[in-house]
Parts: C-alpha cells; sequence; structure tokens
C-alpha cells in the first residue's frame, strides 16, 4: 500500500478520490456511475473519443465533431466542447449525454470493458487517441498541478512520477490502459490514432478519421478542421480552452508539443520507463517508439 503522503508530507492524491476494480476514479465519477455505464445502450453511429488522460482528447473531440457537423467552425464555436461531445464519465454530464440525439459523440477515460459487448457487437465506434506516455505524463502531472476542482497537486515531478510507477494516478496505469483497448485494435468500429502522427499529418489523419464517420470531407473541408483544430487556434478559443469553465482548468490547451518529456524525465526515469515499455509491450504490436 503506497501511502498518500508525499516524501516531503504532502497529500499526493486528489481529495476524494475512490478505487473501483482496482483502478482509482475521481469523486465525480462513483462507483454507480461506472456500474450504470456498463448498462448504457448505444447505436452504431455513436462515437467514443476513448483516451488515457493528456493524450489529444480535446483536439480529437473537436475535429469529430466538425466532421459530424458538416463542418460548421461557427457553430461549434457557439457550445462548449463539454456540451457538444461530453464527458461520460462524469454522473452530473448523465441527462445532458441521455438528451443528446444520435449520434452521439463522447468522450470517455474509461478501458474498453465497460463497453466489450457493445464493441464486439458493433454497437458503438471507438476512436482511440494515443500519444507518448512520456509526454502524456509531463501533461498529466501539470494538468495535476493545475487542478482547482479538487486542489492542485502539491508534490513535485519527482513524486509524480512515483505515483505513476505506483499506479496510483487517477485512471491507473498507462499500459494497462492502451493495452486493453489495443485488444479491440482489428474491429473494423476501432479506429487507433497516435497524436504525433495527427500533430505531424493532420490532413492525412483528418481524412482518415472522417473515413471511420463514414463521411466525405472536400479538400477545403480538411483545410478548414485543420487551420480551426491547430494548436493556436485551439488555445484562442474558449469553446474548447476551458478558461470559462469554474475550475479553470487551461492546461487543456498548454503547449501541444512532441517531445516535452525530455525536460521532465532524469535518466533514471527514462530508463526505468524504457525497460518498463519494452517488457509491458513485448509481443503486443505496440513496441514501436514514439516520434520525438
Ligand atoms: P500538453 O500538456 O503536452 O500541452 P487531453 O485533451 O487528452 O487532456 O490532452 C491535453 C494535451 O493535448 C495537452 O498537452 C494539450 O496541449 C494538447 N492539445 C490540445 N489541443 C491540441 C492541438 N490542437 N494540437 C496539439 N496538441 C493539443
Amino acid at each position: 500500500n503506497v501511502s498518500n503522503l508525499t516524501s516531503e508530507g504532502r497529500l499526493n492524491k486528489v481529495p476524494g478520490q475512490h478505487e473501483y476494480d482496482g483502478i482509482l476514479y475521481l469523486p465525480t465519477t462513483p462507483r454507480s456511475h461506472l456500474e450504470s455505464i456498463k448498462n448504457v445502450r448505444f447505436t452504431s453511429e455513436d462515437l467514443l473519443v476513448a483516451t488515457f488522460s493528456k493524450s489529444g482528447t480535446t483536439w480529437c473531440q473537436e475535429i469529430i465533431y466538425l466532421i459530424s457537423n458538416g463542418v460548421n467552425v461557427e457553430e461549434a464555436k457557439s457550445r462548449p466542447i463539454t456540451e457538444r461531445v461530453p464527458f461520460l464519465d462524469v454522473e452530473i454530464n448523465w441527462a445532458g449525454i441521455t438528451a443528446l440525439k444520435s449520434p452521439k459523440l463522447l468522450k470517455t477515460h474509461l478501458r474498453p470493458h465497460f463497453f466489450q459487448t457493445q464493441i464486439l457487437d458493433n454497437r458503438v465506434k471507438a476512436v482511440v487517441v494515443m500519444r507518448n506516455p512520456k509526454d502524456v505524463l509531463v501533461s498529466f502531472y501539470h494538468f495535476y498541478k493545475s487542478y482547482h476542482m479538487f486542489g492542485p497537486f502539491p508534490g513535485t515531478w519527482n513524486e509524480f512520477f512515483e505515483l505513476a510507477k505506483n499506479k496510483q494516478l487517477i485512471y491507473g496505469d498507462w499500459f494497462d490502459h492502451i493495452l486493453a483497448w489495443w485488444a479491440f485494435r482489428s474491429r473494423p468500429n476501432v479506429f487507433f490514432l497516435k497524436y504525433e502522427d495527427l500533430k505531424m499529418h493532420p490532413r492525412a489523419n483528418v481524412a482518415k478519421l472522417a473515413q471511420f464517420m463514414n463521411r466525405d470531407l472536400t479538400e477545403d473541408e480538411i483545410t478548414k478542421i485543420v487551420e480551426a483544430t491547430s494548436f493556436n487556434t485551439m488555445k484562442k478559443n474558449p469553446s474548447v480552452n476551458y478558461l470559462k469553465t469554474e475550475d479553470k482548468r487551461n492546461n487543456f490547451i498548454r503547449k501541444g508539443a512532441i517531445g516535452g518529456w525530455k525536460n521532465y524525465f532524469t535518466v533514471a526515469q527514462n530508463e526505468y520507463f524504457d525497460d518498463r515499455y519494452e517488457i509491458k509491450m513485448k509481443g503486443s504490436g505496440l513496441e514501436f517508439t514514439f516520434e520525438s
């Protein structure tokens, strides 16, 4: 059992977090809600943006929303992303989600077993965004530091890294998460998108996403989506940058770069992580290295 105090005696956990099936969740995702999610009935056109936190979820949410709304950038700007592509895991969103017309577009950080039967029966689509886990951790660290809803994380990067090592972060371990989704990779209704690919080849990947959603986009529409969802445009767009929300989680759109981990990981942390990566991913087909 990991102590909930850091080496310097600071509380290292998000207050109110709780464990369900061995994974930590925020208090906004209570056990009863997790249990009801297992009984949600989707349609084959409903789409989940299913990610580990900080992998480019918001970015992908905005792209798929624009694909689905006929590339109406102004309409997208008129309502916050939290309403347009709501976060399934948060209980208070429930009424809004059930009121949405199909196809529903939803964000989730849950693992696939919550939706397993429906994925296997083609009753829901999922776009899984994966990002270099080293950049994910650094991004998550900044998010923990800025997370005012439950009080910002008081620890250092090293203390945060220890939490990650011990699977003590919200939503647990990146490796377990991604491997659980990867098991569904050959399903026609599951699409894997790498953050780094989207960053380097946005046009091609927006087109692939549209194809997955059975939509045809013109070259002009692709240009519009790529422009509207570039890092700089999203950073200034109040409908996606969360700056207007109560808790000012402005680290949703922070740096948007590849390879920032190099400024945080110590040599030892990097070696630990590379070893872990090799062991966990061996034989999975996920042995590739990330661009950085
Ligand atoms: P950084 O903290 O590394 O900047 P999520 O939406 O899953 O919480 O992920 C947040 C991460 O995605 C943040 O990473 C954020 O800056 C990055 N991001 C958001 N919009 C982006 C965009 N349009 N282009 C590139 N990165 C983006």
